[in-house]
């Protein structure tokens, strides 16, 4: 017989029980009757029918829903990502060639895709055990349905509900950072793979919306990210993208970028259509301190 999501994922937290700790007293949990994160002074978080666990110390809403989540699964399963995809995957492979039992976590996930697709590419001797965390309960209920086998949790990634010197690779794509909360929960010589946007990234979609003027970072990510990490590497990644039909809707949906404008210039910039939309990034890779 098949196992159920729950099952499984309760079984996956079992064996790896170890790493958790919990967010109201930090102490140590463990799973109980294959339903439940109980921790030393009782404090109890049930897995969700999907598997994943709410381990949030409080209830949050973000801006970002279901309908989001949906278009922006649509937007990278068109490949949108792939080069930036092959590249956080490969280094991530370099870093975890000796390790066994590795553990590879994406502080930020939203709806779990890029954590799957660099997990599905990681070479066999690497593939370890993959945690997705967002504070968005959308984004990771929609990750535990669509990709069992993970650790999905609504967290918070400036306190996380893991143990000290637990992960290997920590992926922040897009995300907000808490570089001190990185840092303790990276083992000695692991690593952070942080993804930022750079001035030319989605272009079209700024000068549509707000003839190209855009909000200033006030720092430079890379001196920030240099200020907590060691032997920090970065590389920008820039390509143009080719819109497939049907795509553009859904990728006005996924970005924060457009969610100050009106409805009618969103139906405008719809019907006046777009061919092709600006990929610039930049990886960041940096040691735990
Ligand atoms: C632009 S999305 C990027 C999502 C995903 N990494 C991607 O590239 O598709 C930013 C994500 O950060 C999450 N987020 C913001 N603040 C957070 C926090 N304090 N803890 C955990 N997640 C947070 C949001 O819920 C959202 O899913
Ligand atoms: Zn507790």
């Amino acid at each position: 017989m098949k196992l159920s999501k729950k099952m499984q994922s309760a079984q996956l937290m079992e064996r790896t029980a170890g790493l958790f700790k919990c967010p109201i007293c930090s102490t140590g949990m463990e799973m109980v009757e294959q339903a439940k994160l109980v921790c030393e002074n009782m404090h109890s978080f049930d897995l969700a029918k999907s598997g994943y666990v709410n381990l949030a110390p409080q209830a949050h809403t973000t801006k970002y829903d279901k309908s989001l989540f949906e278009a922006r699964t649509k937007v990278m399963a068109s490949g949108f990502f792939k080069p930036v995809l092959d590249k956080l995957s490969s280094l991530v492979n370099d870093h975890l060639d000796e390790s066994d039992e590795s553990v590879l976590l994406d502080a930020g996930c939203g709806e779990g895709t890029h954590l799957k697709a660099i997990h599905s590419r990681l070479s066999m001797e690497t593939v370890g055990i993959g945690i997705g965390i967002d504070l968005a309960k959308e984004g990771i209920a929609a990750a535990s349905k669509a990709y069992p086998g993970f650790i999905w949790s609504v967290a918070d990634l400036a306190a996380m509900p893991f143990q000290d010197d637990a992960v290997d690779v920590i992926l922040n794509v897009l995300s907000p950072a808490n570089y001190a909360e990185f840092n303790r929960l990276l083992k000695q010589g692991g690593i952070v793979v942080k993804v930022v946007p750079e001035s030319g990234y989605l272009q079209e979609l700024r000068e549509a919306f707000y003839n190209g003027k855009q909000q200033k970072e006030e720092t430079d990510p890379v001196e920030r990210f240099s200020e907590h990490f060691d032997d920090v590497k970065s590389e920008r990644v820039t390509y143009m993208f080719t819109l497939p039909d049907g795509l553009l809707a859904p990728l006005i949906r996924m970005t924060p970028l457009t969610w100050g404008a009106s409805e009618e210039r969103v139906r405008e910039v719809q019907q006046e259509g777009m061919k092709g939309i600006s990929i610039d990034l930049r990886v960041i890779v940096g040691v735990s301190r």
